[in-house]
């Protein structure tokens, strides 16, 4: 049955935001968008295990979350490149250098937050917080968390996750 308890996909401190966002709203269904809006941006899109995940911990049924996800236009089950760094924008991350980031960032690859470089290769998008700010300032690549980062570390990042990977 579609209500079974899904266990959250991973201890990526991302789900401590989307856990967040969904207990503000007492785990209730009405929490469904926001909630998605949450994963959306501190992961760039909705893969499956977070949509069951989100489906089970609010009760909605996985079809209906689908549904919404694939309804309205600024969600995306997708990731945009093939690459993404999603930059904290918070402020324990901001004061710890984010714009630096950014701007190397930009300087390497030549797009800037909520941008896709052209060949798809990467996308650089921005989030509120990442739900590790203890670790700031940090970013997202792929799936994992860079932390402590400063305008090398990130380019090193991001250029050894765009050599590694398998096309
Ligand atoms: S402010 Fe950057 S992780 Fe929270």
């Amino acid at each position: 049955m579609e209500f079974g308890k899904v266990g959250q996909p991973s201890q990526d401190p991302r789900w401590r935001m989307v856990n967040a966002t969904m207990r503000q709203h007492g785990n209730r269904s009405q929490a469904l968008i926001e909630t998605l809006h949450t994963v959306q941006e501190t992961f760039g899109y909705l893969d499956e295990d977070a949509l069951r995940y989100v489906a089970s911990s609010l009760r909605v049924p996985f079809s209906r979350v689908f549904g919404v996800a694939t309804f309205y236009h600024f969600f995306s089950l997708k990731p945009q490149g093939r690459h993404a760094c999603i930059v904290c924008l918070g402020t324990a991350c901001y004061i710890k250098g984010v714009p630096k980031i950014i701007a190397a960032l930009k300087e390497r690859y030549g797009v800037g937050p909520g941008e896709t470089t052209p060949d798809g290769e990467l996308s650089v998008l921005s989030a509120r917080c990442l739900g590790a700010c203890g670790l700031a300032p940090v970013a997202a690549v792929d799936s994992e968390i860079a932390a402590k980062l400063t305008p090398e570390a990130a380019i090193q990042r991001v250029e050894e996750v765009m050599s590694n990977a398998v096309h």
